[in-house]
């Protein structure tokens, strides 16, 4: 390019320079003594002179989240063309009206009623008024979790991971925990029932998780909640009109596989993993979701599910991440699943008549092979459980 450059005299920008280095000497000398004693400083966890966010670059950790949650990004519009949702691109749109034949206007508009509607229909021909209630009790808990997730990975990204892929990691959970939140409330509202609010065994382990300090939020948030609802997108994905859980399935993988990949570039330290308070916390916000199963074997039953082999699955595989990820519980998952499995079968045996000893804690209740492959890996199925060190 050809530029006519500006004279300028050169002992007055020698002087904005060297007025600009004292500035900055000072504030950020003010800042770091502040830091050192406690009294505030720099709030921001990122460090200009590398170009980098504290804890370095983590381009594996980015490219395990980052890119691969733009690479699989799924569209509302897209998958459930019958929702208010316009979130396809001028090229998606195109694609979506070849494969519709090209529609104008009015008639897309028409077309998205009727898609509306015909949704509608189609749950009243699959599932009788008790299981569509039974369905929006059960999803409405997990809409319920999906706000939670969307206010934990907030706060986790700006007050929890360190490193650029880290950061670039937890921001694409918060866009597709808003993602889940709006497009699951759609979904649930389709149903033409009421929406229970949380369960108030929920409503602690909710509020536990996002009042958890730091990295502990990774175990109420994408070990236990997000392993409960991976295993619940993987059971009701298969089910009429709700194939677009799978897609919440795949992102829900990659949420739960967070930890694992996080801890591996930045480990925790002895401490972290096995403090008696710790593991006290983690065992206390694991309780809670006893009593919550329990709470919803009326809704499961309704379905022909039995909630017990449902909780027994996601136990296993729950306990196991944790094991694997250094999250210590006050019991080790050998004698704890046994012991789950033991409180099952008597409340089984109180609530139903003939009830026969069952072994929970080994049920496998994720229907599809891709969903069940993808369980494998994320929670490390066949890998055995980590040395203690
Ligand atoms: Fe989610
Ligand atoms: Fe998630």
């Amino acid at each position: 390019m050809n530029f006519s450059p500006i004279e300028l005299i050169p002992e007055q920008t020698a002087a904005i320079v060297s007025r600009e280095r004292r500035v900055n000497r000072f504030v950020r000398g003010l800042d770091e003594r502040l830091g050192r004693w406690r009294l505030g400083g720099r709030r921001g966890d990122y460090d200009d002179q590398r170009f980098e966010f504290e804890g370095g670059a983590g381009d594996a950790l980015r490219k395990k989240h980052y890119d691969k949650s733009l690479r699989l990004l799924w569209k509302a519009e897209e998958q459930i063309p019958w929702s208010t949702f316009r979130d396809c691109t001028k090229n998606e749109k195109v694609l979506l009206e070849l494969a519709q034949g090209s529609l104008d206007t009015v008639e897309r508009t028409h077309l998205q009623k009727i898609k509306s509607a015909e949704f509608r229909a189609q749950l009243d021909l699959e599932y009788t008024p008790e299981q569509k209630q039974a369905l929006v009790n059960i999803l409405s808990t997990i809409g319920h979790g999906e706000a939670y997730a969307w206010m934990v990975s907030t706060e986790l990204l700006s007050n929890g991971v360190r490193g650029t892929g880290a950061r670039a990691a937890l921001t694409m959970q918060v866009m597709e925990e808003a993602k889940h939140f709006v497009v699951l409330r759609e979904l649930i509202h389709a149903f033409d029932c009421p929406v229970p609010r949380m369960s108030v065994w929920e409503y602690i382990v909710m509020e536990r998780t996002l009042k958890s300090r730091g990295l502990e939020k990774f175990f109420g948030m994408n070990v236990l909640i997000e392993g409960f609802a991976l295993n619940l997108f993987g059971l009701l994905g298969s089910l009429p009109g709700l194939d677009v859980l799978r897609l919440f399935h795949l992102d829900e993988s990659r949420h739960t596989a967070l930890p694992s990949n996080y801890f591996s570039e930045k480990p925790l330290t002895q401490r972290q993993k096995s403090s008696f308070p710790r593991r006290l916390r983690r065992s206390l916000l694991l309780a809670p979701t006893l009593p919550l199963m329990t709470y919803f074997e009326k809704d499961f039953a309704v379905l022909g599910l039995d909630i017990y082999d449902f909780a027994g699955s996601m136990l296993r595989k729950v306990a196991h991440l944790s094991d694997r990820v250094g999250f210590e519980l006050l019991i080790p998952q050998e004698k704890l699943l046994p012991i789950v499995n033991q409180i099952f079968n008597k409340r089984a045996s109180r609530t139903r008549r003939h009830h026969v000893f069952k072994k929970y804690h080994r049920a496998e209740t994720t229907l599809g092979k891709a969903e069940r492959a993808r369980e494998a890996e994320v929670f490390e199925l066949n890998q055995p459980p980590a040395a203690a060190n």
